[in-house]
């Protein structure tokens, strides 16, 4: 720095390392800005930036489409899983049931504007006649969706569902590694929130009961 006093320098450090830190701050705010455009969505509990649900095209177990536009006007309970599930779909799909008639005690005619949902990952094996069969063994309003392996596909994505079909040493049929998530869907079509399969029926219940008292 010749023929720059001490003084000099000291401002132009300072005057460098305040429009240095106006440049980050402006580079922070722009990337949260944008990715916050991103998730126009309610995804209070699943990240930020993801959005859970959207369009599909399936059919239900009676053989009668049914897609993202049926969810309206309801709340609505949705599983992904199949019928040859050993043990963790069937548990599932208990808690939902033990969920829904908990608040049939509690208030009959809000457990009404409550749907549960199971959709088949496993389509070739699961038609809606399988799918009948397996969803009366949990609750008699539950609805079964099934559809060809691509409208699976494309559903099990809309709800960010992993899915792979794996082969068992003890039996030539298949298996399928699956999450295992139960969403709550509101009267707009939209997420609300998710519960884990091992939650207790008691705690959707409650949920379900003050959103419905709300
Ligand atoms: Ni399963």
């Amino acid at each position: 720095m010749i023929g720059m006093s001490k003084d000099s320098y000291k401002v132009m450090v300072v005057v460098l390392s305040v429009a240095l830190a106006i440049l980050v701050s402006a580079l922070v705010s722009g990337v949260l800005f944008i990715s916050s455009n991103k998730s126009p969505g309610r995804q209070e509990d699943v990240g930020s930036t993801v959005t859970i649900g959207g369009p599909f095209v399936l059919r239900d177990h009676r053989g009668q489409s049914f897609t993202e536009q049926d969810l309206k006007g309801g709340y609505s309970l949705i599983y992904f899983g199949y019928s040859f599930c050993p043990d963790v779909c069937p548990t599932s799909l208990a808690v939902i049931a033990q969920a829904l008639s908990k608040l049939e005690e509690e208030n009959p005619k809000a457990a009404t504007q409550v749907t549960p949902i199971f959709i088949t990952l496993d389509p070739e094996r699961d038609g809606p006649e399988e799918i009948a069969s397996y969803i009366s063994h949990f609750h008699p309003r539950m609805v079964g969706l099934t559809g060809s392996v691509k409208q699976v596909r494309l559903a099990a994505e809309a709800y960010r569902v992993f899915f792979q079909k794996t082969t068992s040493e003890e039996s030539s049929d298949y298996l399928i590694d699956h999450s295992s998530i139960i969403y709550l869907m509101g009267p707009d079509g939209q997420f609300i929130r998710h519960f884990v399969h091992a939650t207790s029926p008691d705690v959707i219940a409650e949920e379900l009961l003050a959103l419905l008292k709300s």
